[in-house]
């Protein structure tokens, strides 16, 4: 098990600069959508920064369902930037660019499908060393800030594809559970419809004993392995919350709407 390394607490964001300056970083790169560059989880971020001295640039141009296209200018800022630590504030569309941006300015020699997914990209193994990012999820379906996977849609043969590396996950995410106050209905519903997804894709995969051939080396193993006993158990607990909460919420959404 590759596990993930989380902090979660209300108002827990505000720890963010002290974090980026435990890790010596001087030259941040701050991703997030032009939507919530406007709204408090950035707000307090930058305030976080600002107070423990963190130099920053803002990337407010991540797409939402990026894209090869979109991908491609947050790493071209990533590259120009010359950052020493990267630090995702959004959804998983934002997470995902900021992984992405990650991988290639520190692997600038690489062609954009080199990581990519198999047959679509080469689906090398990441080798180089990457910058630390810290994701602060602003949403609470996709999981991003604690998965290898960074998905976009490939427009040239419209499909959705992605990169998988335990190379590109997080090396912290900031689990907020203020910021989903600012959510609007319809993606309070999707996170939720995401939430069931991953869970029951999670449950009903194929166990991890019964997948072949195995990987040659264990670096070109993949980032999903199958599931397992401990998988197991977080996927029943999620269904649960979705069962409890989920119908709950949307009765709310509906009367909202009426
Ligand atoms: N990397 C992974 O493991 C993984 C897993 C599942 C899905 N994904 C990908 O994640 C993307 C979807 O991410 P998502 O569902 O988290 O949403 P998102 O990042 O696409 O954002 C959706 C919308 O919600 C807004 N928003 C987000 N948080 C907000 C907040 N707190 N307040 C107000 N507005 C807010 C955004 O500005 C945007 O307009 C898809 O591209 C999907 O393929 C990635």
């Amino acid at each position: 098990m590759a596990v993930s390394t989380i902090r979660y607490g209300a108002g827990v964001t505000k720890e963010v600069g002290m974090d980026l300056q435990n890790m010596g970083a001087k030259n941040v790169c701050l991703m997030t959508d032009k939507n919530l560059s406007h709204l408090p989880p950035v707000q307090t971020v930058m305030d976080s920064l600002v107070k423990n001295g963190i130099n920053f640039k803002v990337y407010d141009h991540v797409r939402v369902e990026p894209t090869d296209t979109s991908f491609m200018e947050a790493i071209e800022f990533a590259k120009k930037g010359a950052f020493d630590a990267f630090l995702a504030v959004g959804g998983g569309s934002t997470i995902d660019t900021c992984k992405a941006a990650n991988l290639y300015s520190s692997s600038p020699d690489s062609d954009f499908l080199d990581y990519v997914n198999a047959p679509i990209g080469k689906g090398k193994p990441v080798t180089v060393p990457l910058k630390p990012l810290i994701a602060v999820p602003t949403t609470s379906g996709t999981g991003s800030e604690t998965t290898g996977v960074a998905i976009f849609d490939y427009e040239h043969l419209k499909v959705k594809t992605g990169i998988a590396s335990r190379a590109i996950k997080p090396t912290l995410g900031l689990v907020d559970p203020l910021h989903t106050l600012h959510m609007p209905g319809r993606v309070v519903a999707n996170s939720g419809f995401d939430v069931l997804c991953h869970a029951l894709e999670s449950y009903t995969a194929l166990p991890y004993h019964m997948r072949s051939p195995c990987p040659s080396s264990p670096i070109t193993r993949p980032a999903y392995q199958g599931s397992n006993p401990i998988s197991d158990i977080w996927a029943v607990h999620a269904l649960r919350i979705v069962a409890k909460y989920l119908k709950r919420y949307s009765r709310s959404l509906t009367s909202e709407e009426e």
